[in-house]
């Protein structure tokens, strides 16, 4: 499937389906419209009227045109109103086009909607971004394809023309959320920490970026006792990956990226029990997935920017050799942690994580991390949780989560929340009460970066969605790789 941009108009445009925006309260056809639909002999007015349709963003109504005419169908799309008009809507109505389209068993089709804030070069990315999500399709496990309806050949975006370098983009950064997708849709029988390792070796092959991978001896020789802790019951050895994409000229800024990489949370000890969602916990290295997705496609995009990106990947799993509830742990700071919950494990493996990164020299981390259901819980399946104690860097990445289409939402780092774990033994327990779940989480990671201004996003909801919408099939979303792409590129 191709995508492109043209300056022709939707009276002049041949093909199998047009498919025209028009915003809400405003479906009086006007201008090109009125044109059309008087070369059309009235279709458009009728279908307006016959379906009562009304612009509401997202909402289609299509017709087939008799033949003789430039088009075989017309899809007509709600945009909503025009002063909530956003670069997202745009991106979700280039998706909800492309999904009608398909099941009509379109080959070629065009988008005609207006330019978002005088911006043809966003505009085309958004809508190439919603397309290229919309149609992706996930068949790996599948012994037998179900979905058989015929990809579309070639969408034209009507009125871009000369936005090729955005369309190029916006494929390079949807395969970097399609990677992270696949990853996280994979069962913990397939996705690995070896095979999340092999991931990292593919990019770096492919694209350029250096890798270093800790062995679980490296990663004793540096200390590193709270992700070790996590990893010591698992059959599978540690790995903790280390990518890094420098760009050929001085780079303007070094950042570094950390996910938290489990590729299976049984919970240890502390068991996950019935009705825990323990069979989604394949989920749990969704972080690790949006940073090698980002990492694929900051590899392509080649900015000034020299990016580190960073998982230190396991399971979580029982076994003789499993941490005791209780158990105290050494980090790779010399901080000592009592075990009170085995099942707090990601804030283990990220402690030694950000020690590591910390150490880099880079401008800024942030980490996205599936930490806490308490996060769940307060912003729903959504939204994720930002948590930082630099403005800066809240800005920068509301920004960037803005433009991406995903949503995240400031959550507070109430020190004196710390209290709830503090140990009698140890300097820290990994575990405070339940209120305020994925705050003491955040205060936690904290205590883990001394130098350098940080983030960390909880994305326990957003990485996986349980229905479809616009642009998403239930599932997997490679949620975070948009906005960590518009950060790096900020
Ligand atoms: N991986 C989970 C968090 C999670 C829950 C992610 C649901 C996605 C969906 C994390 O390791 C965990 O188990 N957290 C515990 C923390 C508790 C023991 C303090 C939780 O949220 O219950
Ligand atoms: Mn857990
Ligand atoms: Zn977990």
């Amino acid at each position: 499937m191709t995508i492109q941009t043209s300056n022709t108009t939707i009276s002049t445009w041949t093909g199998d389906t047009l498919a025209i925006g028009l915003f809400e309260d405003a479906v009086q056809l006007t201008g090109d419209l009125a044109a059309l639909d008087q070369q059309w002999g009235g279709i458009l007015t009728e279908l307006i009227t016959e379906e009562e349709f009304k612009g509401k963003a997202n909402s289609t109504i299509f017709s087939r045109l008799p033949s003789g005419n430039n088009v075989r169908k017309v899809i007509l799309v709600g945009l909503g109103k025009v002063e909530t008009l956003k670069l997202d809507t745009l991106r979700g109505v280039a998706a909800t086009v492309a999904r009608n389209a398909k099941k009509q068993r379109t080959k070629t089709l065009a988008i005609s909607v207006p330019t978002y804030n005088n911006d043809p070069a966003s505009t085309a990315q958004a809508l190439a971004e919603g397309i290229l999500l919309a149609l992706f399709q996930d068949n790996r496990f599948k012994s037998e394809v179900e979905n058989k309806t015929p990809q579309i050949e070639t969408i034209e975006l009507l009125g871009l023309a000369g936005q090729e370098a955005a369309i190029i983009r916006a494929n390079q950064i949807v395969s970097g959320v399609n990677l992270a997708r696949e990853l996280v849709a994979a069962p913990a029988n397939s996705v690995t920490p070896i095979t999340m390792a092999e991931t990292a070796q593919t990019i770096a092959q492919e694209y350029g970026l250096e890798l270093q991978i800790l062995e679980r001896e490296d990663c004793e020789k540096l200390g590193m006792g709270a992700f070790l802790g996590v990893a010591q019951a698992s059959e599978l050895p540690p790995k903790f990956i280390h990518l890094t994409y420098k760009p050929s000229t001085t780079p303007k800024r070094k950042l570094a990226i950390i996910g938290k990489g489990l590729t299976f949370d049984s919970g240890g000890l502390n068991i996950k029990g019935v009705g825990s969602g323990i069979e989604t916990m394949k989920m749990d290295m969704g972080g690790a997935a949006a940073i090698l997705g980002t990492a694929k496609a900051i590899g392509q995009l080649k900015p000034d920017v020299e990016v580190h990106f960073i998982s230190a990947v396991t399971e979580n799993m029982i076994s003789g050799k499993a941490m005791h509830p209780g158990d105290i742990l050494t980090a790779s700071n010399g901080k000592t942690i009592e075990v009170n919950n085995t099942d707090a494990e990601g804030r283990l493996t990220l402690a030694d994580a950000l020690v590591y990164a910390d150490k880099l020299g880079v401008d800024a981390i942030v980490d996205l991390a599936t930490l806490t259901g308490a996060c769940i819980v307060a912003l729903g399946d959504d939204i994720a949780g930002l948590f930082t104690p630099d403005d800066n860097i809240a800005h920068q990445l509301q920004t960037s989560a803005e433009t991406a289409g995903e949503k995240i939402w400031r959550l507070p780092m109430e020190e004196k929340y710390f209290e709830g774990l503090k140990s009698g033994i140890a300097d820290m327990k990994n575990t405070g009460p339940r209120g305020g779940g994925s705050i003491t989480a955040a205060l936690f990671l904290k205590q883990f970066v001394k130098n350098t201004p940080w983030a960390h996003l909880d994305v326990a909801g957003p990485v996986w969605a349980d229905k479809e919408n616009s642009y998403n099939n239930a599932g997997a979303t490679g949620f975070g790789v948009r906005t960590l792409v518009n950060w790096v590129l900020s």
